[in-house]
């Protein structure tokens, strides 16, 4: 399978704290790619790099063969890369489907856009049921689809979630996830993190575990289910590393 998003070495420092260190990573074209990891592991900054909202102290991040380090959270929408931050951050008093629109701001092809839309509405029902009701009144859940829905307006190729499923209870994390497949069906490549590890190992043909700002253990479920050292790579080691 041929690479979309290619990391070299990178490593992201705030002062005296390397919250990454030298990390290698490749995700395909097509995959789903979970990094699993307690707090503090470095999954947030690893987002924040790729998507240029945090500074990357060395290393190399590609997108199709074209750097992004460097280049700002604008920018690298237009090249593809779309992001859900942590914490579901609508803005609570514009309608749904004004939060859906904010997504394409990037967009000139408007009828196209506008299809887009209608064509998230019929997947996601629940979104047009509640279309004209402010965002801040949508349950958790239904916000966590909206925010995904609004980064998939900008029609990107790599969609970045970090902890979808935080604080949301089992069946609506369901849901979400079920979000998360039927995103991949539609060719979004995606690289989804989390400490929810049972629920992103679910769903992603590949996960890495990511402890102390490195890459401990990689593998298929299947492969790190069975493996001894998985528990000892997820919870054995300090959250970060202090130089
Ligand atoms: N803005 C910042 N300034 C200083 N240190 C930071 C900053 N952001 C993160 N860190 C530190 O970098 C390390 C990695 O943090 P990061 O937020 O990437 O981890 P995480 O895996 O996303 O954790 P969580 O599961 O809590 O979201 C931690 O030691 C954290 O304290
Ligand atoms: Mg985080």
């Amino acid at each position: 399978m041929s690479a979309l998003l290619e990391i070299r070495k990178l490593t992201v420092s705030y002062g005296r704290i390397t919250a990454l260190s030298e990390i290698d990573l490749s995700v395909g074209v097509g995959e789903i790619v979970a990094i699993i990891g307690p707090n503090g592991a470095g999954k947030s900054s690893l987002l924040n790099a790729i998507a240029g909202v945090v500074p990357a102290a060395g290393g190399s991040v590609t997108l199709d063969g074209t750097e992004m380090l460097r280049l700002p959270l604008e920018e690298s929408v237009r090249h593809g890369i779309a992001m859900v931050p942590e914490g579901r951050h609508v803005l609570p008093g514009l309608t749904v489907l004004e939060n859906l629109r904010l997504g394409a701001t990037i967009r000139t092809d408007l009828a196209a856009v506008k299809a887009d839309l209608e064509g998230f509405l019929d997947a996601f029902p629940i979104l047009r049921e509640r279309r004209g009701e402010p965002a801040g009144r949508l349950s958790g859940g239904e916000q966590q689809m909206l925010v995904i829905a609004r980064a998939l307006m900008s029609r990107p190729r790599l969609l970045m979630l970090d902890e979808p499923s935080l604080g949301l209870a089992p069946r609506i994390v369901g849901q979400v996830y079920d979000m998360i497949t039927q995103t991949r069906a539609r060719g979004v490549t995606i690289l989804v993190v989390e400490q929810n590890a049972r629920r992103a190992l679910s769903v992603a043909d590949k996960t890495h575990v990511l402890n102390g700002g490195a890459i401990r253990l990689s593998g298929t479920a299947e492969e790190l289910s069975g493996n001894p050292q998985f528990e000892a790579a997820y919870f054995g080691l300090r959250a970060s590393v202090d130089e």
